[in-house]
């Protein structure tokens, strides 16, 4: 592995400034504090240490350094993250290459990656003539075909199942991952659109008919171990970094849609493949951007279903607008028939999301009746309530006085007293690290391997004193740091994190003592009261497997000597 590499541009970037891009972090003396995004939080119970140059949370445990926290956060792989970061500084990662972690899964992405070549390969050919027909007449050219690696499933019953199963695949898991069912094909005569995970990983088809038949128009691969519907977005792995120069988000319903945007330059969108939204896939969007805009069908399903997610994912603090397609307009169609401008038009003037709500509301009124009329207008002020911006709430209220002849005054006191509702924003606090229920002994241990971790001197007299860890974790641990130490003349926290990243059980140790309020440095007599305290415990050990043995022996004169041994361990002198 490329650890000085990986270390070099550790060095030269700044982890605060890395989270700080997608997350907000507060500045609380030396450290910055945000929301975690490993785990459901709306507390910044996340710290980052720019002098430590880690992260660690206080609430789930996750800890690490800026390669672990965008392998987490961006669900990249180690190595996308050493070009991201190294494109940043400018060091060339060109030459890196990195053995992939292999998962039990493999034969599954292989599986899918043969089914994907297979089904490009037939649209290429000959018999794809008619789908190719198709595409053309929807304006799916070549290029996109490519770029979106759209293929062409046959109706020749099992080819597929027989191709798959000449590399060795047995039905039963051909079966599994939703490839064939039984001996046979699951894909008939279909045009496939691969599906990709959040790495961009093909997971799943979704094969659309092409030709005059009574089936379903689309056939989806079934849930499996790697295909979670519910826990993706169509286009995530591409939209992550658009998104992030766009600064915002467009959620479609349809890979249709996207794949049309993408045809006129717009990139920054994922699809829902329907209109229901997973916590998963909120907590995908959020990694995207905090700018959502809605963009699903024109149609009132579609509406109905953006006034749905609008407010579920205004709850979860994002800002949301919604661009309101002609019905029955989608994405798609509307930039077929209108052109890039009047689509870029219609999202560069997307309308926030309480003003588009406010235009529903409005919808289903009868302004004839005095009652439904006065309803309308609370209902306006509830939401209006729920504006942060003071100048647009002015805006909408001063709107409404003129627009049903109210009194400014009236509607300001009302709003007034809805916003007194509001429960206040809660002050910041830097939160606690908890007190543990570890032993003494145990705290000593991890005091040492934490001195260790920071000072380069605690390792020598570690060494030195032959200090033995009493469990298995705690000793690799500590061979992991000395062997890390010896070969690379120092160490900080932040660099060990990458070279330990794959060895799980350090990791979650780590993770567990970084959460504890251990000391960095110490002096050297307060060090050997540590050591004495582990030499204690060992003692302690050594006597308790001296007297178990003693119970067993039956020749006296053995059981005198044990007896000798245990009476020296108590004096100390060992
Ligand atoms: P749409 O019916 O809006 O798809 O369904 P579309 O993009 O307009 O499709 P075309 O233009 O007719 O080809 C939106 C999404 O819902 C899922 C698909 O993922 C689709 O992208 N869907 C739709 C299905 O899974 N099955 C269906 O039968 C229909
Ligand atoms: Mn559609």
């Amino acid at each position: 592995m490329n650890n000085d590499l990986a270390n070099t541009i550790r060095s030269k970037v700044d982890i605060v400034d890395v989270i700080g891009e997608r997350i907000p972090l507060v500045a609380r003396g030396k450290n910055f504090f945000g929301v975690c995004p490993f785990h459901d939080d709306t507390n910044p119970s996340m710290c980052v240490s720019r002098e430590k140059q880690i992260y660690t949370c206080f609430s789930c445990h996750a800890t690490g350094n800026v390669f672990s926290f965008l392998m987490n956060y961006e669900h990249m792989d180690f190595k996308e993250t050493l070009k991201y970061l190294g494109d940043k500084v400018g060091i060339d990662t060109g030459s890196v290459h990195i053995k992939k972690k292999t998962t039990k899964f493999d034969p599954y992405y292989k599986a899918y990656e043969l089914s994907l070549k297979y089904f490009q390969n037939n649209l290429q050919s000959g018999i794809g003539k008619q789908a190719k027909e198709y595409l053309a007449k929807r304006s799916i050219d070549d290029k996109i075909i490519k770029e979106f690696e759209i293929g062409l499933s046959l109706d020749t019953r099992d080819d597929l199942t027989k191709l798959l199963m000449s590399k060795q695949y047995d039905l039963t898991t051909l079966n599994r991952i939703g490839l064939s069912s039984d001996d046979h094909d699951i894909y008939l005569d279909r045009i496939m659109f691969p599906l990709y995970d959040v790495s961009g990983r093909v997971v799943g088809f979704s094969g659309r008919i092409y030709k005059e038949v009574d089936q379903n128009k689309y056939l989806n691969t079934k849930e499996t171990d790697i295909f979670k519907k519910g826990e993706m977005l169509y286009h995530y792995h591409i939209a992550r970094e658009k998104c992030r120069e766009a600064k915002s988000v467009l959620v479609m319903e349809g890979f249709m849609d996207v794949i049309r945007a993408s045809t006129i330059g717009i990139t920054n969108t994922v699809a829902l493949m329907g209109t229901a939204l997973t916590k998963e896939q909120i907590a995908l969007l959020k990694r995207l951007s905090n700018q959502i805009i809605l963009c699903l069908d024109g149609d009132s399903p579609g509406q109905k279903a953006m006034e749905t997610l609008g407010e579920v994912l205004l709850d979860q603090g994002l800002e949301v607008k919604v661009v309101v397609l002609p019905d029955p307009d989608d994405p798609d169609t509307y930039i077929l028939k209108n052109g890039k401008e009047k689509f870029l038009g219609l999202v560069e003037s997307a309308l926030h999301y309480s003003d588009f709500k406010m235009q529903r509301l409005k919808q289903s009124v009868n302004f004839r009746s005095d009652e439904e009329k006065a309803g309308y207008i609370n209902k306006v002020l509830e939401e209006t309530a729920k504006i942060e911006d003071p100048i647009r709430r002015e805006v909408i209220l001063k709107r409404l006085a003129k627009e049903y002849d109210i009194g400014y005054n009236t509607l300001e006191m009302r709003i007034n007293s809805l916003l007194k509702e509001k429960p206040k924003e809660e002050i910041f606090t830097v939160p606690k690290k908890k007190t543990s229920k570890k032993d003494k002994y145990t705290k000593a241990y991890e005091q040492i391997l934490y001195f260790m971790l920071n000072k380069d001197w605690i390792i020598t007299q570690v060494e030195k004193e032959k200090i033995i860890f009493p469990t298995e974790v705690m000793r690799t641990t500590c061979s992991e740091i000395i062997y890390y130490y010896k070969k690379y003349g120092n160490i900080n926290i932040a660099d060990f994190y990458t070279y330990i990243q794959d060895k799980e059980n350090i990791l979650e140790f780590l993770n567990s003592i970084l959460a504890e309020d251990y000391m960095e440095d110490t002096t050297k007599d307060e060090l050997f009261l540590y050591f004495k305290v582990v030499k204690e415990y060992i003692r302690k050990q050594e006597i308790q497997r001296l007297t178990n043995r003693m119970k067993k022996e039956v020749d006296p004169i053995e059981q005198a000597k044990i007896v000798e041994k245990i009476r020296k361990l108590r004096l100390g002198d060992s």
